[in-house]
């Protein structure tokens, strides 16, 4: 069963960035789109999560059109079924990450896990201020943030661009997992060949078409 599918996606900024491109993301699926910087990676994946109308083409979530929705839907969606993971992680500053995981499991009404922490290898990082934590303890608290959610669908723009190899392993396979288990499916933005690779599906975002690696 298609979770997410985009229809004949269009969009321009400056110049257009791609055209009538389409992708479905099922139960159980990750599928990687990689390409050089600037094609619209980013792009794509703020059109297929609610932040972003595109100029032409739809958006279906669980078969609703999602640019067709009101405010208030579009919240729902974004806030119970979505999980957006930047490459710049936005935690809150002057908080611990215990702090900063507790504010998503507030909103979501959803309880944090011990093992998700010991997954992520961040129990004992928990009560530091994240400013003095390292860029990858921080990326590993944001992510904890996002699956605290426990989100239908990831969207994950190079979530592991600082972080070093074995820990962006680690990182992609609780990603991996909790997608399996949760019978979700994950949208993944990426550099990184090898990993895309390692997805259900992996696309190469070029001159303004998707096509499969
Ligand atoms: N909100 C925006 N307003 C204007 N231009 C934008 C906006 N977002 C992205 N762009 C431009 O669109 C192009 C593609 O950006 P992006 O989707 O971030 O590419 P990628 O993720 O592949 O590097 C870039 O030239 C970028 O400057
Ligand atoms: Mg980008």
């Amino acid at each position: 069963m298609n979770l997410l599918e985009a229809k004949n996606l269009s969009h321009a900024f400056d110049y257009e960035l791609f055209n009538d491109i389409s992708i479905t993301l099922s139960k159980g699926e990750s599928v990687a789109i990689v390409g050089r910087s600037g094609s619209g990676k980013s792009t794509i994946l703020h059109i297929l999560s609610t932040l972003l109308k595109p100029n032409g083409g739809k958006v279906f979530y669980k078969g609703k059109d999602i640019y067709s929705l009101n405010d208030k839907e579009l919240l729902a969606i974004r806030r119970y079924e979505m999980g957006i993971i930047f490459q710049s992680h936005y935690l809150f500053k002057g908080f611990t990450g215990f702090e900063n995981i507790k504010i998503a499991s507030l909103i979501s009404q959803k309880p944090i896990y011990r093992s998700l922490l010991r997954r992520l290898g961040i129990e004992n990082t928990l009560k530091k201020n994240v400013g003095d934590l390292s860029g990858g303890q921080q990326q590993r608290i944001s992510i904890a943030r996002v699956l605290v959610k426990s989100p239908t669908i990831i969207f994950a723009d190079e979530p592991t661009g600082n972080l070093d190899k074995e820990t962006a392993e680690d990182v992609m396979n609780v990603l991996f997992s909790y997608i399996y288990e949760k019978e979700g499916a994950m949208l993944l933005v990426t550099h990184d060949e090898e990993l895309a690779k390692k997805c259900s599906r992996a696309y190469r975002l070029k001159d303004k078409t998707l096509n499969l690696m």
